[in-house]
């Protein structure tokens, strides 16, 4: 038997489907025919109805275990079956396909398509394209015609940024896959495959996340924009959308460095957990080989050759979306001090909304965990035709950043499945760090602060230890807080970001509403929100703006504020006026936002699983968002 599966989302979805050769009620005039199931749930619910009695019996009943599957984010339409992916041309599933992207044109598609008597059933953009591709199957004047050939036909007409799988009942045994120039996809094909219950010898898949088939194989090969691959009857072949004669691209095959154990969820609830759990030796890994404590060195090897360049640029710009954007946040002042560069932090999509000045002499970071963040990549297009020297800082070996940036670094924090961002956030941070004491190795001016730094730096793990321990103590204050509708977060300086990203975490899981405060603002208008009712967090580190934040918690209380404290263990004076305290052990200024966001992304952990919600799986939201 040879079997290829499709998958093309791995998590944070509620509904699935999936499609393979047979058996179906009615078939073409040679007898074959597809069979289409979609289901609300996730994996689980399309697995038992696959294998329900009267459903069918896979190993019985197909010709062939060839088919493709999907697990779904909404993009167009409600999250429901009918919207689900594959998404096919007609009541006789002719056609199906699996999307991930956008189709920009889809409207005028479908205009035309319904002028030519198509009836449409979902409200997604996908279904445009089985349904033009039967229009030109319908239409063809080579009855012989190849189902790649139809597939190039139709992905010609489309814009947007997508990758795609293609099946046909017309050409049973057969998968054509392809990618649109304008927007990158990891899109990965995969050789050597098992999977679950569907095998005996298996051969390929499509899947869009790394982590979604580790399981099976750690052999890859990834496909480039306007590659077309073809599987057909287990054997792959690849070539070029515009192919010209000889031009049929060799595609290397990688092998991925991830453990299984890395996507399981090991004795935790949830990967959220797990990953939260992990920050000790994540951070580690981030560093490991890069610094030296003997000797108080750091090179980055991804950057070390284009140092000289980077010395000599006119400004740093950070820029990334979410999280991401917090450790560039988070990191500025630090860097600022140690490269005595100008420092911009951007979130890509206002970035390019904004058609941002960039210029050869500039330096542009690129921090994505995935490597994939649609927004990101398109800035990092914009940022290299401009001429300016692109830096990725990612966790995704092989991701389209990675690939799309003259050098970088990997955080290598391992695998994050759950779809709030943990400990790439903390690994970003070290990264950022790593190569702010990069750049200054050779300042003497900077060599006590430098020196401190790393000693910071090397204590790390074992502080992030400390602080994991409270986690008793902060579930206990989740407990009090779970029913309330909103929670501020404040502070300011090296913390300003760790009331963003905590905010954010509140929100995501929790959907409770939940802002992250500049202090320095406080008379500005937020104060106005606050009263006895109003939860607030409030972060005050003794650091360069400790006085400054005590005036906050003043402003806070005299308006009757309840604040929960987090600040250093010893500080007996700001603990009076809280209502609550969290204590954490004290680091060097600038690494103490990678202790003080543990604690928020336990609360927020807490505080979902006390309200009833899937961690992993936040409402509208998914782990890599592939479109703008
Ligand atoms: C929040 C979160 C998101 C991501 C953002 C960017 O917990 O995970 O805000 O940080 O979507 O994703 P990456 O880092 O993959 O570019």
């Amino acid at each position: 038997l040879c079997v290829t599966v499709c998958v093309c989302v791995f998590v944070c979805v509620c509904f699935v489907g999936v499609a393979v050769d047979g058996p179906n009620k009615s078939t073409d005039i040679n007898g074959n025919s597809m069979c289409l199931i979609k289901k609300k749930g996730k994996v689980k619910a399309l697995d038992e109805e696959l294998y329900k009695k009267d459903s069918l019996d896979l190993d019985e009943d197909l010709p062939t275990h060839f088919g493709l599957a999907h697990t779904r984010w909404a993009t167009h339409g409600e999250p429901n079956a009918v919207n689900s992916h594959p998404q096919r041309s007609d009541k006789n599933n002719e056609f199906v396909v699996v999307h991930n992207g956008i189709i920009t044109n889809y409207k005028e598609l479908k205009k035309y398509l319904i002028s030519k008597g198509y009836e449409f059933e979902s409200d997604t953009d996908t279904e445009v394209i089985p349904k033009l591709l039967k229009y030109v199957y319908d239409n063809r004047e080579n009855k012989a015609v190849t189902f790649s050939t139809l597939v190039e036909r139709v992905t010609k007409q489309l814009e947007g940024a997508f990758a795609l799988v293609f099946k046909s009942r017309h050409f049973p045994g057969e998968a054509v896959s392809t990618r649109l120039v304008s927007l990158r996809r990891n899109l990965n094909l995969r050789r050597e495959l098992e999977w679950k219950r569907l095998i005996s010898v298996s051969t390929m898949c499509f899947p869009r996340v790394n982590s979604a088939i580790i399981e099976h194989t750690k052999k890859v090969l990834y496909l480039e924009d306007d590659d077309v691959a073809v599987v057909t009857k287990g054997e792959l072949s690849i070539h070029r959308m515009n192919r010209q004669a000889g031009e049929d691209p060799m595609r290397a095959i990688q092998t991925l460095q991830m453990e299984l154990q890395h996507i399981m969820k090991g004795n935790f609830d949830a990967f959220m957990q797990k990953e939260i759990f992990e920050q000790p030796e994540s951070v580690v890994n981030t560093m490991r080989g890069r610094i030296c404590f003997d000797s108080n060195t750091v090179i980055l090897g991804g950057l070390k050759d284009h140092l000289k360049e980077v010395k000599r640029c006119r400004r740093l710009i950070m820029i990334g979306c979410g999280t991401s954007f917090h450790a560039a946040v988070a990191t500025r002042q630090i860097l600022e001090e140690l490269t005595e560069l100008p420092v911009m932090v951007e979130l890509a999509s206002d970035f390019l909304d904004r058609i941002t000045p960039v210029f050869r002499d500039d330096v542009c970071f690129f921090i994505s965990q995935s490597g994939e963040t649609a927004d990101t990549l398109m800035a990092l297009r914009y940022c290299k035709d401009k001429g300016a020297l692109t830096v990725g800082v990612t966790n995704t070996v092989g991701s389209s950043i990675c690939r799309e940036t003259v050098c970088g670094v990997h955080i290598n924090a391992g695998p994050e499945i759950g779809v709030a961002s943990t400990k790439a956030y903390t690994s970003q941070f070290v990264a950022l760090i790593m190569f702010g004491l990069m750049m200054s190795e050779d300042r003497l001016s900077h060599q006590n602060r430098r020196l401190q730094i790393i000693a910071g730096l090397k204590k790390l793990p074992d502080l992030i230890r400390e602080v994991l321990s409270l986690n008793d103590d902060i579930k206990a204050i989740a407990s009090e807080l779970y029913k309330q509708k909103s929670l501020l977060v404040m502070g300011r300086g090296f913390n300003y970001a760790t009331c963003l990203e905590g905010a954010l975490k509140i929100k995501e899981i929790t959907y409770m509403h939940s802002e992250g405060i500049l202090a320095g603002e406080l008379k500005h208008g937020p104060l106005a929100l606050v009263d006895k009712d109003m939860p607030v967090i409030m972060i005050i580190m003794k650091d360069g703006v400790y006085t400054k934040c005590q005036n906050a918690l003043q402003q806070v209380t005299a308006r009757s504020g309840r604040p929960i404290i987090i600040c250093c263990k010893d500080d007996s004076e700001v603990s009076q006026s809280a209502y609550q305290t969290i204590a954490l052990p004290e680091t060097v200024d600038c690494l103490q936002g990678i202790l003080s966001i543990i604690p928020l992304q336990l609360l927020s952990f807490h505080l979902a699983v006390l309200r009833g919600y899937d961690v992993d799986c936040p409402r509208n939201l998914a782990k890599s968002v592939t479109v703008e």
